[in-house]
């Protein structure tokens, strides 16, 4: 293998998130604004712009790519991509290429795409579910319906995909859902993964009044559920882990805010017009599209991901105080590198 991807702080980056559309056939209210404007089409890479970039960091030592968007799923022919990009995956890690591919969808397309998945070489995926009742959902999510993607997963798990779901937490509007959710998550087979919500963007919400800081959530959890160490498969990511003994299923805590995992990060985000973002919680980006239309080499891609990597943040700049001061995060949606 050619020369690994290593950032100013000697953290290595061996995981690639790729948004592969900011289009989605939900609005969450976390993530767009209700009148969202899409990217104009051309502005979009082709699935082969897509997949020169990925090359070029599957063969600088990026061993895990996970699909995102907006909603992977609503991209046409993104079937066809999948399979492509499946062809990475080696059974034997010492070969350039990928150990995994995954996805996180919100589950409204994977009644028509567990079988493909699963025939690409995909064995996990992570869907977003905040909530367990019908309304609620519909409003999370403005545009969702409960049943669609509850069918999804089912189908999902009947193709023998594992299935993580993450749900954000968020304050006064599905805190009463956690036990619900591990006790339909053993029913079904699935982890579970409560996400602290991050101000991106300006969607119109108050975050603030929104943000529940998990450490009381687990805290609360751990009195009715007995927590243990958990094992099992990560992708190496922002989650920590238990496993619940009366169900057997395992409880992932993402807290950026509350307790963030900077210091191991070892992931960058490509978004779907090819701008490189080294870190989820500030706007600094490398276009790498310009570099691919304007004829550049792999050698100038390399150059500017390495360009990218000396300017990696120490770590996010995430901040929802408690008093009045300002909240603080990126300009950009959630939608743009797809978390
Ligand atoms: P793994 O591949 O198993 O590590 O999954 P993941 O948890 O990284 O992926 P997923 O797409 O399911 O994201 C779950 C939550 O983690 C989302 O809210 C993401 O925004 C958040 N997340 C993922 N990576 C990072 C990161 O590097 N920094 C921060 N602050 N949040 C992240
Ligand atoms: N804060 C935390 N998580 C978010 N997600 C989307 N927007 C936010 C936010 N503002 C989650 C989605 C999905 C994952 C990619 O990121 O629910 O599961
Ligand atoms: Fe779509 Fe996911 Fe954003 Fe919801 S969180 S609007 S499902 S991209």
């Amino acid at each position: 293998m050619q020369s690994s991807l290593i950032d100013i702080q000697g953290r290595k980056i061996s995981y690639l998130r790729v948004s592969v559309t900011d289009r989605c056939d939900m609005r969450c209210v976390y993530c767009m604004s209700e009148s969202m404007e899409f990217l104009p089409r051309p502005e979009v890479l082709t699935y082969e712009e897509l997949e020169r970039l990925c090359a070029v960091f599957m063969r600088h030592g990026v061993r895990r790519i996970r699909l995102t968007g907006g909603e992977p799923l609503v991209r046409r022919d993104i079937g066809d991509f999948l399979q492509s990009l499946g062809r990475w995956i080696r059974p034997v890690s010492s070969a350039p290429g990928l150990d995994e591919l995954t996805l996180t969808t919100n589950g409204s397309q994977l009644g028509r795409y567990a079988d493909t998945l699963v025939g690409a070489g995909i064995r996990r995926v992570n869907v977003s579910l905040d909530s367990l009742r019908p309304e609620r959902f519909s409003a999370i999510t403005r545009r969702g319906d409960l049943h669609r993607t509850l069918a999804g997963i089912h189908a999902a798990r009947d193709a023998g995909l594992a299935v993580r779901i993450n749900t954000v937490a968020t304050k006064g509007i599905n805190d009463d859902e956690f036990d619900n959710l591990i006790v339909w998550c053993g029913e079904i087979g699935a982890d579970l993964c409560l996400i602290e919500t991050m101000p991106m963007g300006e969607t119109g919400e108050d975050r603030r009044a929104q943000y529940l800081p998990l450490h009381s959530v687990r805290l609360n959890l751990q009195k009715r559920w007995s927590f243990e160490t958990a094992d099992g498969a990560t992708g190496g990511g922002p989650a920590r882990y238990v496993r619940i003994a009366e169900t057997g299923q395992r409880l992932g805590f993402i807290t950026p805010l509350s307790h963030n995992f900077c210091d191991s990060c070892n992931r960058v985000r490509l978004s779907c017009s090819g701008q490189l973002y080294t870190c989820l919680g500030s706007d600094g980006a490398v276009d790498l599209r310009e570099i691919l239309r304007s004829g550049g080499t792999d050698s100038d891609i390399l150059d500017a991901i390495d360009l990218s990597l000396a300017r990696k943040p120490l770590r996010h700049d995430f901040l929802i105080p408690d008093n009045d001061a300002q909240v603080q995060g990126p300009a950009r949606l959630m939608s743009v590198t797809g978390g």
